[in-house]
């Protein structure tokens, strides 16, 4: 089988600096990462460790410094309407309503439909995020959870074939984060659509996911290893918490991403402390 059939995208050795000469700090380095047309994968990390720049290198929005990244077997050079992406600043036109930011999206993907059919098409997915009501609303008037939601609605109404997620719940309250993570494994499950989440709760990924891979503190940061969550689907959030297989999975991912933490401490401990100088005093 060609890598091309196996997989929809791939990192090959990616490493990603910002800044120039000695200000250069390397945020990514080895990044290794296959990943299968219809599979869900969570990567799950510290604040500021690099989940935004790899997703934004998956999104074709930054080059890499080196190595590759391939979608479908082809160098990404650019943002494609193929992969969606889910910002986590929401990125939404201040001037425009709700319809209005979902509409540059629908307009733009659905030019061949009628007008009647595009503002179904905007009603759908505004409505699928629960958001019908505040439909004429400027995001100034919106909660961060709402404006999270048209995000969310937004990517979905270009119907892409992968979706790159950079923590898109995170500003939502427990219980809309629980509505809307089902309502995006019901897409997943519908559509057949590839998915990379960015979250920072390992909970999530393991409730959403087929594996979920923890990204470690850098800089130079790689990824670790990945675990495969083999429960079956459709989830149960209760049951799962009683499942021993999955309480020691989740152990393994925290404790995982625990020891990244200690180790990290250490390294700023031994950075902080000041060796003297190995000399012998001069007597005068
Ligand atoms: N355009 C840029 N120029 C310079 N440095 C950058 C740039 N983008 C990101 N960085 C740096 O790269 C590191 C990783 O940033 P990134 O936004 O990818 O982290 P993150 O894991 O998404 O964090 P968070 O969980 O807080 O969203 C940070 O130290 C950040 O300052
Ligand atoms: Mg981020």
């Amino acid at each position: 089988m060609s890598t091309e059939e196996e997989y929809i995208l791939e990192l090959n050795n990616v490493t990603r600096s910002f800044g120039e000469r000695d200000e250069e700090v390397c945020v990514l380095e080895n990044i290794d990462l296959k990943i299968k047309k219809g599979e869900f994968v969570a990567i799950v990390g510290f604040s500021g460790t690099g989940k935004s720049t790899l997703i934004n290198l998956m999104g074709g929005l930054l080059p890499p410094s080196t190595g590759d990244v391939l979608c479908k077997g082809a160098p990404v050079v650019g943002p494609s309407p193929d992969r969606g992406v889910i910002f986590q600043n929401y990125s939404l036109l201040p001037w425009l309503s709700v319809a209005g930011n979902v509409g540059l999206a629908v307009n733009q993907i659905y030019k061949d439909k009628s007008k009647q059919e595009r503002q179904e098409l905007i009603e759908k997915y505004v409505d699928m995020v629960g958001l019908y009501p505040a439909i004429d609303k400027k995001p100034k008037e919106l909660s961060g959870g709402m404006r999270q939601r048209v995000s969310v609605a937004r990517a979905l109404s270009m119907d892409p074939e992968i979706l790159l997620m950079d923590e898109p719940l995170s500003a939502l309250d427990a219980l809309t984060r629980s509505v809307l993570q089902d309502q995006i494994l019901d897409i997943w499950k519908q559509t057949g659509k590839t998915i990379v989440l960015i979250t920072n709760d390992v909970d999530e990924g393991l409730y959403m996911a087929d594996r979920i891979i923890p990204l470690k503190i850098g800089p130079n940061a790689s990824l670790g290893p990945s675990f495969e969550i083999n429960m079956p689907r459709p989830r149960d959030r209760k049951s799962m918490n009683h499942d021993a297989d999955f309480k020691k999975l989740r152990a393994s991912v925290k404790k995982f991403l625990n020891d990244e933490k200690a180790k990290e401490k250490e390294a700023n401990a031994s950075s902080e402390s000041y060796p003297l100088p190995d000399l012998e005093p001069v007597s005068v």
